[in-house]
């Protein structure tokens, strides 16, 4: 299996480039934040909570994130692997993940890190709180704080998947075309096999 970790601060452009690389290698994209925001708009009991927390800029518990993967990677499905997007964001995520990914005979191929600074990530997730309704996206003050809690809590993964020689960072300032080009041949030099299209499903 192919199992693609897309790491980065908030705003480095995880949910762009999942999307495209999803495609490209017909991966199942899994983002937490998208499936919280579903549980939010749907106004489930998990939501209200995870929906306080998300506010505020604050990591919602471990325990709610895995067992949310461990539903997913459950499902009986026809790809190849999956691209997380947002997850793992602690190392005892990281550790979960992996004994997940043992149970279903399988492991993390590699963990792209999308690098960009600061400034340039609050002015995108400003820029696109002015249409994405999001409200962690509405204040510099939330944003800033979501970056810091990125590299109290999050950045420290690093260590953990760069002693196993999985870790490649990848500038994530440029085009998105450009980028989307760096990381798929990063992700061609460790899975030389043919790229299963779509429409072979
Ligand atoms: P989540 O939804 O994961 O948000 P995030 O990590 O804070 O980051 P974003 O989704 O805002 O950014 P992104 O890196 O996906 O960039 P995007 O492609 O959108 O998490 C939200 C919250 O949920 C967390 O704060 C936490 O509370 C909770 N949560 C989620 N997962 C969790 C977990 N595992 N554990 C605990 N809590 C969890 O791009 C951003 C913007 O930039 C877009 O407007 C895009 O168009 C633009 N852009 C993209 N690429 C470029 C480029 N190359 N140049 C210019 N602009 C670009
Ligand atoms: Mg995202």
């Amino acid at each position: 299996m192919l199992n693609l970790v897309l790491f980065g601060p908030p705003g480095a452009g995880k949910g762009t480039q999942a999307i495209l690389l999803a495609k490209t290698f017909n991966l199942v994209h899994l983002s937490t934040g998208d499936l919280l925001r579903h549980e939010i708009a749907a106004k489930t009991e998990l939501g209200r909570i995870a929906g306080e927390l998300i506010d505020k800029g604050e990591l919602v518990s471990d325990e709610i994130v895995i067992s949310m993967i461990e539903s997913r990677l459950k499902k009986p499905r026809c790809t190849i692997g999956f691209i997380f997007d947002g997850f793992p964001r602690t190392v005892a995520q990281a550790k979960a993940l992996d004994k997940l990914l043992t149970k279903h005979h399988s492991k993390v191929s590699v963990m792209l890190c999308l690098a960009v600074d600061k400034g340039e990530l609050v002015n995108r997730l400003l820029k696109r709180g002015l249409t994405s309704g999001r409200c962690d996206d509405l204040e510099a003050a939330t944003i800033e704080h979501r970056i810091d809690v990125y590299n109290e809590k999050t950045l420290p993964i690093i260590n953990y998947y760069e002693s196993q020689g999985k870790y490649f960072p990848i500038p994530g300032v440029g085009t998105i075309e450009e980028i989307t080009e760096n990381l798929t041949s990063v992700v061609k030099t460790i899975y030389d096999k043919p790229i299963i299209s779509h429409s072979h499903k």
